[in-house]
């Protein structure tokens, strides 16, 4: 496979940036990444570093104040910042779909669930023959382990997780390429959420959709995921196959994250890691690399300027200057196993 069959989403220094009273809040800021087809994609951060801005942003979901300030977004080959009105609302749904926590929030709850499904088909295909749409249906809800006879239901007679695989059924049922799951999980209770995520898996075998799981739940990552992005004030700061990186975390926000989770800890002796200071307020981002003020390894460069997004080994990138060189950088300043 060439890396143009292998690639779904390209995504070149995007920006997105929310015009605020207290001035521009740059929540994405000049992020590169691409998805693959048929892989699950981990994105991982605190609250508030731009996850859902930028799962949004994907899909052109950014409304006012936001803007997408710069950057391009490569969907099968073809430049989402070009598409118009008609050509977008023909692309979210039939190519990229969303679920998010309370999906309450999207389906409609004077309709029910087979009107959704059958309203679906008929918005992104031209005249779906009625009988094929009823089986098609039939058949994916039943994939989904829902009876059928919940077709006839309102979304409000639903628990919350078959509300859930009815927002994945409505995806799949256009054969979407790519799912956003933003904490889509989250509201539901372990056993629930442990479901899903194993539907999740098949679904994934058996429609070769990809999946970019939004979440703050690393464990749930570190057991379904292909590869993991981890987020930090707008930036991605490291990417790469998810056992690599949780086995051999390099940018620093990493190696504190993943010590910061109980279930995932290499070591059982190892005190859970509290990641001092706060999130940074993203209407006056530091200065040169975002997480230097709270980083433990930080140099006298990464408060001037920010670091690039470089491919330290294939497949593998890291936003930090630990692992690039610069002619202003001091080297006698790195500390060893800070
Ligand atoms: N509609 C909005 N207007 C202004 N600021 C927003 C808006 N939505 C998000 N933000 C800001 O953008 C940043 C990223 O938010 P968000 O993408 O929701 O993060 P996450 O999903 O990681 O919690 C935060 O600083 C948040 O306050
Ligand atoms: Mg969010």
């Amino acid at each position: 496979m060439n890396s143009d069959e292998k690639t779904l989403v390209q995504v070149r220094n995007l920006s997105v940036t929310y015009h605020t009273r207290l001035g521009p809040v740059s929540a994405v800021n000049d992020i590169s990444f691409d998805i693959n087809r048929s892989e699950i994609l981990g994105l991982v951060g605190e609250s508030g570093c731009g996850k859902s801005t930028l799962g949004k942003a994907l899909m052109r979901m950014i409304m006012p104040p936001g803007e997408i300030s710069g950057g391009s977004i490569l969907f099968n080959g073809k430049d989402v910042m070009q598409f118009d009105q008609k050509r977008l609302r023909d692309f979210r749904g039939r190519q990229i779909s969303m679920i998010f926590q309370d999906p309450m929030t999207s389906l409609n709850p004077v309709q029910r669930v087979d009107e959704h499904v059958i309203e679906a088909i008929q918005v992104h295909e031209e005249k779906p023959d009625k009988e094929d749409v009823i089986s098609r249906v039939k058949a994916l809800i039943e994939r989904l382990g829902i009876q059928e006879r919940r077709l006839r239901d309102y979304p409000h007679q639903l628990s919350g997780g078959m509300r859930q695989r009815v927002m994945i059924g409505l995806g799949l049922v256009l054969n979407a390429d790519l799912i956003i799951a933003d904490e889509a999980t989250t509201s539901l209770d372990v056993i629930v959420e442990a479901m899903l995520v194993d539907q999740l898996r098949e679904i994934r075998e058996e429609f070769g959709v990809a999946l970019l799981m939004i979440t703050h739940n690393i464990a749930l990552v570190a057991e379904i995921a292909d590869r993991i992005a981890v987020m930090y004030a707008g930036k991605i700061v490291e990417l790469g196959d998810i056992k690599e990186i949780f086995d051999n975390p390099l940018h620093p926000y990493t190696r504190g994250l993943l010590r910061s989770v109980p279930s995932i800890r290499l070591d059982d002796r190892e005190e859970l890691f509290k990641m001092s200071g706060e999130p940074p307020n993203l209407t006056h981002p530091p200065s040169g690399c975002r997480f230097h003020p709270r980083c433990p390894e930080a140099m006298p460069i990464c408060s001037r300027i920010g670091p690039g997004m470089d491919e330290v080994s294939p497949g593998r990138w890291v936003h930090c200057w630990l692992y690039q060189d610069h002619p202003q950088k001091d080297r006698s300043t790195i500390k060893v196993n800070a």
